[in-house]
């Protein structure tokens, strides 16, 4: 099994790593994740050629895949008590070598970590954890079932533009989790893009192509939304499936996309048709802890179960950064020049 083969290599190349720098200098390298993964990446090469692989036959099969699962990848860490908010990670040997594990991992499929100045203030990795109850509607999302939905569904999928600003970039290829608590084995939903075209007529199909949909911002985005661009991004003739090289490519959020024009039946019918297939084609993916999920955030839609409402403690603890091919990003399409955080 590939995926075997990829995650004993990382944690191989990374634990040798981890012997020969300190914890400082393995905390600074966060800052600079780019570098961090052109460090790691010959390491991970030479592990993985003396086990007859190489990184393009795992670039490959990830990229190919609705979402790969990279099992112990690195040691389950001895860890504080989880958090109570998305920000800052805790900076402690286990959430750090998490941290550069997952850089490894994206830094191996030629994917950069990246991470949206409008979200969480654009910390590369932030905390997937139950709120307490006093954050309004943060802390009922953080702690209910989760519908399907793409990552960053407001921005444009990569090699298209916003039609309002050229600034904006393009949403992640990758949704990356590093699992460090899951006591209660809640499982992450993932829904296959071939599953759900299978349970969608060609007339459905043919809808949803259609630029008929709004699509706004999701929750985590709105508050940096309005601070950057001074409104929330929505987008007001959005297509939801794209047909790309042979392949599809979805957008797609239950709670944030609606149809442009609410006499357009078809247009809801074929929304909803999406909305059942979702229910139908779920597969759960319950992380341990020293687990990292790759979830292809084009040819998958993602959720969640519900989680519970305690919080705190020893409760549900996941990281999460963002994947994307970072190749044909433009200059101004970063934030303020730095070489992970994108605008907006
Ligand atoms: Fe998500």
């Amino acid at each position: 099994m590939i995926e075997n083969i990829f995650s004993q290599a990382v944690r191989a190349a990374i634990t040798h790593w981890r012997s020969n720098v300190t914890f400082d200098y393995m905390l600074n390298c966060l800052a600079h994740p780019r570098e961090l993964g052109k460090e790691l990446l010959p390491l991970i090469e030479n592990e993985l050629k003396s086990r007859d692989c190489s990184c393009a036959q795992v670039k490959d099969f990830v990229w190919n895949n609705p979402h790969v699962r990279l099992e112990d990848v690195f040691e389950p860490p001895e860890l504080p008590e989880t958090p109570t908010d998305f920000r800052p990670v805790p900076e402690v040997e286990g959430t750090v070598l998490a941290q550069v594990t997952a850089i490894a991992c994206l830094a191996t499929i030629s994917s950069a970590a990246v991470s949206y100045r409008s979200e969480n203030e654009g910390d590369l990795f932030v905390n997937l954890v139950v709120l307490p109850p006093d954050r309004g509607a943060f802390s009922d999302k953080s702690a209910g079932k989760m519908s399907g939905h793409t990552d960053g569904v407001s921005f444009p999928i990569r090699g298209q533009r916003d039609p309002e600003n050229d600034r904006i970039a393009p949403s992640p290829d990758f949704v990356c989790l590093s699992a460090l608590r899951n006591p209660n084995q809640v499982p992450t939903m993932v829904m296959p893009l071939d599953h759900l075209m299978k349970r969608l007529s060609k007339d459905h199909i043919d809808e949803l192509k259609k630029p008929q949909y709004i699509i706004a911002s999701q929750l985590t985005f709105r508050e940096g939304m309005k601070k950057i661009l001074g409104d929330d991004l929505i987008v007001d003739d959005a297509q939801l499936l794209f047909e790309m090289n042979g392949s599809w490519w979805i957008r797609f959020s239950h709670s944030s996309t609606q149809i442009a024009d609410i006499d357009k039946k078809s247009a809801q019918e074929a929304m909803d048709a999406l909305k059942d297939a979702c229910a139908d084609c779920a597969i759960p993916v319950a992380l341990r802890p020293g687990d990292i999920a790759l979830v292809n955030n084009r040819i998958a839609l993602h959720g969640r179960s519900e989680v519970g409402k305690e919080y705190g403690k020893q409760t549900r603890w996941l990281l999460r950064t963002y994947g994307l091919d970072v190749s044909d990003i433009n200059t101004e399409q970063w934030h303020d020049g730095s070489n992970f955080m994108l605008y907006p």
